[in-house]
């Protein structure tokens, strides 16, 4: 019988390791990689009209407004590859409407996980991080350095990882932490997020096994 694709939705911080964790979970499983942050990017690079909208939000560390979010990752989640690989939500929902808009129309993950980090150590990931715009990997200078020359010289730094920045961002993540909850309390897993990215992986391997095997014993009993 054909196997049921996870289902995951995962959060935390700025720079408490989503985009790092969701490379690995996706090399492993093939689960399509939805970022909220990662798409309001593209949108302002292209110069769209919801980039242009989003730009300011983004720019000062505030939440873009929810329709504008909503409606992009619920069109992303109606494309056919997500339906046979399955999906990884990350940096969304990320207030109570934005989970009630996905409860409304049935779309619940099988897990929902949360990267603990203390503020002490974010500041320092955020300002230390470089992307490669070639692959889409995620560096950092003291912790992930570039592999060769080649590509140093093309990693770029995201607007708002300013000191600055970082430090809004992370007041709007702490008036907003806690605001999609309740709506996933019986899924919810915390995963000790200050530990090398290796050993995070291995314990949420670990998890997304467990939550699988579950979901698909489920079925067969079915
Ligand atoms: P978004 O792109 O989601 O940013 P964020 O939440 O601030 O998270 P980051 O991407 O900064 O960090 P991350 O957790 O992915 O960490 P990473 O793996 O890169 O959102 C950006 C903006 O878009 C928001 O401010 C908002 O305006 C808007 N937006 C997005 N979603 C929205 C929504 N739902 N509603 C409204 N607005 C929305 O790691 C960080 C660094 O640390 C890297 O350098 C990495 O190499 C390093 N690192 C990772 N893991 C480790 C480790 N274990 N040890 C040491 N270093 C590590």
């Amino acid at each position: 019988s054909a196997k049921e694709p996870l289902k995951v939705m995962i959060s935390g911080a700025p720079a408490s390791g989503k985009g790092t964790q969701c490379q690995m979970i996706v090399e492993k499983y093939g689960l399509v990689h939805i970022s909220t942050g990662d798409l309001l990017r593209a949108e302002v690079s292209q110069g769209t009209e919801i980039g242009k909208k989003a730009k300011e939000y983004m720019d000062n560390g505030m939440l873009v407004p929810d329709d504008i979010v909503t409606d992009m990752v619920i069109s992303r989640l109606s494309q056919r590859d997500v339906k046979e690989k399955g999906w990884l939500l990350d940096g969304f929902p990320r207030s109570p409407s934005q989970a009630q808009s996905l409860e409304r129309i049935g779309i619940r993950p099988d897990i929902y996980i949360v990267l603990d980090v203390p503020d002490e150590i974010l500041i320092d990931r955020c300002v230390g991080r470089r992307l490669d715009p070639a692959t889409g990997k995620i560096y950092h200078l003291k912790y992930f350095p570039p592999e060769t020359e080649e590509v140093s010289a093309r990693l770029i730094t995201r607007s708002d990882d300013t000191q600055e920045k970082v430090k809004s961002r992370l007041e709007t993540h702490k008036r907003n932490a806690e605001a999609a909850l309740p709506t996933y309390l019986d899924l919810l897993k915390r995963v000790d997020g200050n530990r090398p990215k290796e050993i995070i992986f291995e314990e949420i391997d670990s998890l997304l096994q467990q939550v699988y095997n579950a979901v698909n014993n489920k079925n067969l009993d079915e």
